[in-house]
C-alpha cells in the first residue's frame, strides 16, 4: 500500500469540487485502500479524497478505539438530517488547529460501496460529524470556513509559521493551553482529526 500525500490549507486545491465515481474496478479499491492506510498513518478519524489531489466522491473513516472498523462511502449523500449540537473538530489538513462548531447530531446517509453496491447508515455523535465533515471536502469546504474571517487569519499565520519551522528543522514549540491569545484557535490534542 501507498501512502499519499495531504494537502494543507491554504491549499487552492482543497477547494475543488468533486464529481462522482462511475468506474467500480480494482483501482478504485486500491485507491480506497491507500487512502485508509494513509488516515491510519496520519492518525486522523476520516479523510476525503479532495485532500489528496483527487477530486472524486470518496471518504473514508474509522472512529473505532482499535482502528478496525475501516468504512468506505462513495458518492455520500445525507437523506436526512436532525438535531444540532456544538463539538470540536480538526482536520488532517489543518494540522494542529481544533475549534467548536455545530453540526446535525443524527444523520442518514446513503452512500455506494466499492463494488458499486448501495446503502444506507444512520450514524450519530462523532460519526455523525465526522461524515459531514468529510462530505464538506468533496464540495470544497473547510471546517474553518465556518469561523470567523479573524480566526482563519490567525490559523493561516499559525500554519505558515509551523510550516517554515518544519522545514528549517527547528523544533515545534506547542504553546500550553491558556497561553494563547484571546480568540485564537486552541490546540487539543485529544481530538481526533477528521
Ligand atoms: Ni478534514
Amino acid at each position: 500500500m501507498t501512502k499519499l500525500v495531504i494537502l494543507e490549507y491554504p491549499d487552492p486545491r482543497l477547494r475543488k469540487k468533486a464529481t462522482a465515481v462511475t468506474v467500480f474496478d480494482d483501482a478504485l479499491r486500491h485507491f480506497a485502500n491507500n487512502m485508509l492506510e494513509t488516515m491510519y498513518a496520519a492518525k486522523g478519524v476520516g479523510l476525503a479524497a479532495t485532500q489528496i489531489d483527487v477530486h472524486k466522491r470518496l471518504i473514508v473513516l474509522d472512529i473505532s478505539e482499535r482502528r478496525d472498523q475501516p468504512l468506505i462511502l462513495i458518492n455520500p449523500e445525507l437523506l436526512k438530517l436532525e438535531g444540532s449540537g456544538p463539538g470540536e473538530e480538526g482536520c488532517l489538513s489543518l494540522p494542529g488547529i481544533y475549534d467548536k462548531l455545530s453540526r446535525a447530531t443524527h444523520i442518514r446517509v446513503r452512500a455506494l460501496d466499492c463494488k458499486g453496491e448501495s446503502f444506507e447508515l444512520d450514524a450519530e455523535g462523532l460519526l455523525a460529524v465526522c461524515i459531514q465533515h468529510e462530505m464538506d471536502h468533496l464540495e470544497g469546504k473547510l471546517f474553518v470556513d465556518y469561523l470567523s474571517e479573524l480566526k482563519r487569519q490567525l490559523i493561516r499565520r499559525r500554519l505558515e509559521k509551523e510550516r517554515k519551522q518544519r522545514s528549517t528543522g527547528s523544533e515545534l514549540r506547542v504553546l500550553p493551553l491558556g497561553a494563547a491569545a484571546p480568540g485564537a484557535p486552541m490546540r487539543r490534542s485529544s481530538t481526533p482529526a477528521l
